[in-house]
């Protein structure tokens, strides 16, 4: 698995803004300008209001993603999430993320993605204090720092989590990758950037642009020099 990409940073298109009619195309799209990461949005209908998808579409896009030396990102905010961790690694997800908020079995559903041979990632929500992943961090190759509430996309960055960002860089191990998702765009990313996150999640900034790719690239280009 190509686990050294999140040793660099990385924006990760989330499909979620896709258009669903031709996503293999979208994520094509992506892929040409250079996007090495694909994020997928679980949503449950009960952690958060919405349903989105399941395992079938990590299946459906694993070969074209690993085929450009890419990984599939899969964001759970789905409650019990260790009940459903080994179907999505089955299907081709390379990094898992769940919420703390999720599950009283942080520890064991960590381990469980590990077990199973993906990247393990825990995602906090605005509320949840940082120190939620102080326990785990030898567990995490991925810290999530919410910056929207989960479960829409197209929602504004909240504007104080560069501040959070910096409180859980000093809580986790350089090792693991600092991620930010919602909101993110060529304004917010190197703010994120500069406040020590690795990893930048962008839905609507990028497939609600009409040029995908172009707008891929335009959030990379925000994160030189920050
Ligand atoms: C929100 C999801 C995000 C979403 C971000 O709950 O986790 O990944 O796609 O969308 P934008 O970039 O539009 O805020
Ligand atoms: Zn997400």
């Amino acid at each position: 698995m190509n686990s050294e990409i999140l040793s660099r940073p990385q924006v990760a298109p989330s499909i979620l803004a896709a258009d669903f009619a031709r996503l293999g195309a979208q994520v094509a799209e992506v892929l040409d300008a250079g996007a090495r990461v694909i994020h997928v949005d679980v949503m449950d209908g009960h952690f958060v209001p919405e349903i989105t998808m399941g395992p079938i579409v990590v299946q459906a896009l694993a070969e074209q993603v690993k085929a450009a030396g890419g990984l599939l990102d899969v964001h759970l905010m789905i409650e019990r999430p260790e009940r459903h961790v080994a179907e999505f690694i089955t299907a081709g997800a390379h990094a898992v993320t769940f919420h703390t908020e999720a599950t009283p079995h942080i520890s064991y559903t960590a381990n469980l993605i590990k077990e199973h041979g993906a990247l393990v990632g825990v995602a906090i929500n605005p509320a949840t204090p940082v120190g939620a992943l102080q326990e785990i961090g030898e567990l995490i190759d991925i810290a999530l720092c919410m910056t929207v509430n989960p479960g829409w996309g197209g929602q504004s960055f909240i504007a104080s989590s560069p501040g959070k960002i910096r409180r859980l860089a000093q809580n986790v191990d350089e090792r693991v990758a600092i991620q930010v998702d919602g909101g993110v765009d060529a304004t917010t990313a190197p703010l994120c950037a500069q406040a020590g996150a690795r990893l930048f999640v962008a839905g609507s900034a990028i497939f609600r642009s009409p040029d995908p790719g172009e707008a891929y690239t335009r959030i990379v280009d925000s994160l030189s020099g920050s």
